[in-house]
């Protein structure tokens, strides 16, 4: 029996030990559902306040309890570390490392590459490593195999390699972790198969496809789409402001045709790791194909106006009632990439603020996720939602359209809103004037 053939039995009986290289958004809850599955789960990251925080059975993402950390580690089920050496006694590791872009937005795989090539010194037969960061098609085949078949092991003969994106929603209620079917592509069918085994044991569905390059880019479709679609609903907004028109009520009249239409609503511009990111993975590599990614480039160009639009659309609301943005004082509400998230990774409310200190304007915040931010060097703090700040403030501008803040008194007690979420819908008789992007 190859060493392949004894992982896929170990795995059956939950004997595999599993790694889990990085533990944020996306590590964490993946290691905890391979904890929950019966798996011995030990999560490998290098920022040593995480591992503590986990050894100490607290969770730093909204989304995990520190209890389930708790009980999971009192089960013996999970640890961290920082220490790579884990690496050698572990059969199975999934890499969950950032994949951001360079300063000149093209993909940084370096962080990857450094998992990778920790996982190359120690690498044994009988290993699977599955990569989950999301990447450009072809990331897998043509860095990750040559590195790691340097080692003198075959890839599908003497260990498995398979690409699975992660698809987790932060904030989202609606879906458990272990109800997102999980796509799966391997190096060979023997590597595909063995990642599918391990993911059957934690999700309701497990859906194979090819190779890991079509993974990679199942990956890319679908945040392409999302960010694209986002692009169009910025663009309706900006028509709409042109015709008159009040794109909410737009979008939620036609967002009533039971079929061929999909509710996508605009914004101050994208945020997060993946959306304003994933499609510049994509187009990268076709420009190395000589292929223009068309539609791309025109949903970023819009998506990364939104910022520029939203501070020109405070300097016609303060220039209305005779006001400089000069010496303003602006109340940014909300300044996480979404609702209900800590996560500040480019979240246009930097840009924003950014754009509206340098005319002048003088900023404060409120978001009580985010305890502080620093933009261009200053140092924001997060400010209460006071009525002294809220009545002080020159115009007040919903930024992240978090529930657990009171719009109605928001405007009861601001002079002004620009409102870019339609967080104020539906509340009548306001102090404020407001104004929807
Ligand atoms: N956050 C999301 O909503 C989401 C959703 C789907 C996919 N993804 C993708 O998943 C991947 C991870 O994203 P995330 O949001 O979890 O990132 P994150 O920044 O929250 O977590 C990544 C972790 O990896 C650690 N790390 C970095 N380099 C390391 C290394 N060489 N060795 C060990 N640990 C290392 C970091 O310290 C960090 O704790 C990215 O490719 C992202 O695009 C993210």
């Amino acid at each position: 029996m190859s060493r392949l053939d004894e992982l896929k039995l170990r795995i059956e009986s939950r004997e595999a030990s599993m790694g889990v290289i990085g533990l944020g958004y996306v590590g964490l809850p993946l290691a905890l559902e391979l904890a929950r599955a019966g798996f011995d789960v030990t999560g490998i990251d290098i920022d040593a306040e995480k591992v503590q925080a986990i050894e100490a059975d607290r969770s730093y993402i909204e989304d995990v309890e520190a209890s389930e950390i708790a009980s999971m580690r009192s089960a013996g089920k999970l640890r961290a570390t920082s220490d790579f050496q884990t690496l050698m006694g572990l059969d199975v590791i999934h890499i969950c490392v950032p994949t951001p872009l360079t300063r000149s937005k093209d993909p940084d795989v370096s962080h990857m590459a450094k998992a990778v090539e920790e996982i190359r010194r120690r690498l044994r037969p009988g290993q699977l490593i599955v990569l989950g960061s999301t990447t450009y098609p072809g990331t897998t085949h043509e860095l990750f195999v040559p590195m790691l078949e340097e080692t003198g092991l075959r890839v599908g003969e003497d260990f498995a390699l398979a690409f699975a994106p992660e698809r987790i929603d932060p904030a989202n209620r609606d879906f458990a972790v272990h109800q997102i079917p999980k796509v799966v592509g391997g190096e060979t069918a023997t590597c595909r198969d063995l990642a599918c085994r391990v993911f059957e044991t934690v999700f309701d569905d497990v859906v194979p496809v090819s190779s890991t390059a079509s993974a990679e880019m199942v990956k890319l479709l679908e945040n392409t789409f999302r960010a694209i679609n986002i692009g169009l609903a910025n663009e309706i907004a900006l028509m709409c402001q042109r015709l008159k028109l009040d794109v909410w009520e737009v979008i939620e009249a036609a967002a009533t045709k039971p079929y061929g239409f999909m509710k996508f609503l605009p914004g101050p511009g994208l945020g997060g790791h993946c959306i304003p990111v994933d499609p510049s993975y994509l187009a990268w590599k076709m420009k190395s194909l000589n292929f223009p990614a068309r539609f791309i480039e025109v949903a970023t160009e819009i998506n990364c106006h939104m910022p520029e639009h939203v501070v020109e659309r405070v300097i016609a609301f303060l220039n209305r009632d005779r006001l400089a943005l000069n010496g303003s004082r602006i109340l940014i509400l909300g300044v996480a990439y979404k609702r209900e998230v800590s996560d500040l990774r480019e979240s246009p409310a930097q840009d924003v603020i950014r754009l509206l200190a340098a005319k002048g304007a003088e900023v404060s915040y409120h978001d009580p996720y985010v305890r502080e931010c620093q933009i261009d060097g200053r140092v924001y703090k997060n400010r209460d939602l006071t009525d002294e700040i809220l009545e002080d403030c020159h115009l007040a501008v919903v930024l992240t359209d978090h529930v657990c803040i009171d719009y109605a008194r928001v405007a009861q007690k601001a002079p002004r809103i620009f409102d870019t979420r339609n967080a104020t819908a539906g509340l009548s008789s306001t102090r404020a004037e407001v104004e929807k992007l």
